[in-house]
């Protein structure tokens, strides 16, 4: 009799245990461990984030937020499972890494759908390896405004947290991504002006003939005033660009605040690119006008041989100061606020994208706006003249174009933590724009060259030529637009970031670890 009830006082026990203990099936999500670890204090700065679970993670519902010392949140890539095991998380770290404390937020899903978060902290030891040298918190406006110069100290307090006046005036608002384009459109204008003083009219002038002589000194007369418009463009851009960038930083109140003005200048990569943008404009400016001066000066008359190395070394200052005008939008947005030789390379392909816009479609303005008029205006066989111009120009514009698309492709891929994260977010939307409209740029271009070109030579397809120029270099001022509006929006990694900061608050499920 023993037995049997013994049997069913265990079976009671495991019904009850069964009944009061919650299934395994309906357990919830839980962290098991990570890495770096709960409360560690790591000597080398880690770049990524490990996060290991007792269940799989299921991707769509899961978020990792990493606040830094300044509990501002650092870049963090788009989550992946791990290949090998679909219960680890994995997070690479694009931000960069200072010594101090740091707090890891998730927030996940259970395999029936109950919402799970938790937190963790842990430290980076004064002097660990991989520490990024000079990178401050964002402090609001383009991006190259979170990277201290070299050299020098940190951005004071008042920089660092942007208030909520300064958060009213971002760098994509509207009036300041018109500013941003009317300094694109300067750049490229006073590039475009060099390249085609040095290359298409240089080109022609190396062979020599006679009859193009006087033809020539008018282009280049003409293009230099062009140049001066637009070194005119730039500065006052430049100018718009400050106060922009001031309201962005600062807000409203402290706008025009001289000291707060002077710091952003003296000690962020921002300022010093601004500096060289307004040093750089100036000599263009220079140079364009002296430029202009000395082809003025008849060849016969006063001193026609001074002219020449005076006229040479002005457009010699002009390329010098297009080729630092360059680079100044590289060090003001988002190529600046990356790290280490990733930055560099950024820095560099974005240098080499805008030298390839101003060579193909800044100098395409000035074939148009002094080129073509300078040989209607040299007399008998003007289209002839017209056809020899646009011929000079067509190999460069060729080469131009290919490295602007190659650049920009590769630009594109530095920026995008995965192509699928691209596609989702604001800023992919933006590019693909970009792209629609600039193969529309591509296909007037091609039908220029292919259809336009070989008919030159009389004064109807000299109009045809000037008709279909005019629509490529308006439908690219409208790429330009969409590029002023592109650099200052999060970039995809940025906005998985947002989304991950937003959906981190309240914590207030009992889940976590
Ligand atoms: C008419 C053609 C184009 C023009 C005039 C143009 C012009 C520019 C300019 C001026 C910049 C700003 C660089 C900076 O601020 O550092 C830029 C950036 C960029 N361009 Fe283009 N571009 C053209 C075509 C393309 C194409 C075909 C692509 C290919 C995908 C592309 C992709 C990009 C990317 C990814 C950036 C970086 C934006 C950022 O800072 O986040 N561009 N472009």
């Amino acid at each position: 009799l023993r037995q049997p009830a013994g049997r069913a006082a265990a079976a009671f026990l495991a019904l009850a245990a069964l009944l009061l203990n919650p299934a395994p099936a309906s357990a919830h999500q839980r962290l098991l461990d990570s890495s770096p670890a709960r409360d560690d204090a790591v000597a080398e700065a880690p770049r990524e984030l490990r996060l290991r679970f007792v269940e799989p993670v299921q991707l769509a519902f899961t978020t990792v937020a990493l606040l830094g010392p300044d509990g501002a949140p650092v870049r963090l890539a788009v989550a992946r499972l791990h290949p090998d095991s679909a219960t680890v998380l994995v997070v690479a770290i694009h931000g960069p890494l200072h010594a101090g404390a740091y707090l890891v937020q998730w927030a996940t899903a259970s395999r029936d759908g109950h919402p799970v978060r938790g937190e963790f902290g842990f430290a980076i030891a004064e002097g660990a390896a991989g520490l990024a040298a000079g990178h401050a918190a964002y402090p609001g406006g383009e991006f190259g405004a979170g990277v201290v110069a070299p050299g020098q100290p940190a951005l004071p307090p008042e920089h660092h947290a942007p208030h909520a006046a300064a958060g009213a005036f971002p760098a994509d608002a509207p009036a300041y991504v018109l500013v941003r384009w009317a300094n694109y459109l300067g750049i490229l204008g006073v590039i475009g002006t060099v390249v085609f003083r040095l290359l298409v009219l240089g080109y022609l002038r190396r062979r020599r003939v006679a009859a193009w002589e006087a033809l020539l000194g008018d282009a280049a007369r003409r293009a230099a005033g062009i140049g001066l418009g637009f070194a005119i463009v730039a500065l006052i851009s430049a100018l718009g660009r400050l106060y922009a960038q001031s309201l962005a930083m600062h807000g409203a109140a402290f706008a025009l605040d001289g000291e707060r003005v002077l710091t952003m200048l003296q000690r962020t990569i921002w300022g010093w690119a601004w500096l060289i943008q307004v040093g750089a404009g100036a000599a263009a400016l220079t140079a364009f006008a002296l430029a202009r001066r000395a082809a003025a000066v008849p060849r016969a008359a006063r001193a026609p041989a001074a002219a020449v190395p005076r006229a040479a070394a002005a457009w010699t200052v002009a390329a010098l100061a297009g080729a630092a005008l360059a680079v100044t939008p590289a060090l003001s947005g988002h190529a600046a606020a990356m790290a280490g030789r990733t930055g560099t390379l950024a820095i560099a392909t974005h240098t080499l994208h805008v030298l390839a816009a101003s060579g193909w479609i800044g100098s395409l303005f000035v074939l148009l706006a002094a080129g073509v008029p300078a040989a209607l205006a040299s007399g008998a066989g003007r289209g002839d003249a017209v056809a020899h111009l646009v011929r000079a120009f067509s190999p460069t514009a060729l080469l131009f174009a290919g490295v602007l698309m190659a650049s920009g492709v590769f630009a594109a891929f530095l920026h995008s933590s995965s192509l699928e994260a691209l596609v989702a977010s604001r800023y992919g939307a933006l590019l693909f724009v970009k792209v629609a409209i600039f193969l529309l740029v591509f296909g007037i271009g091609a039908y220029n060259f292919l259809r336009v070109r070989p008919g030159l030579g009389g004064d109807v397809s000299t109009r045809r030529l000037k008709l279909s120029a005019a629509a490529e270099l308006v439908v690219a001022a409208a790429v330009l637009l969409v590029t002023a509006a592109l650099v200052a929006t999060a970039r995809p990694y940025e906005q998985e970031q947002e989304h991950a900061t937003r959906a981190r608050a309240p914590l207030d499920s009992p889940a976590g670890p």
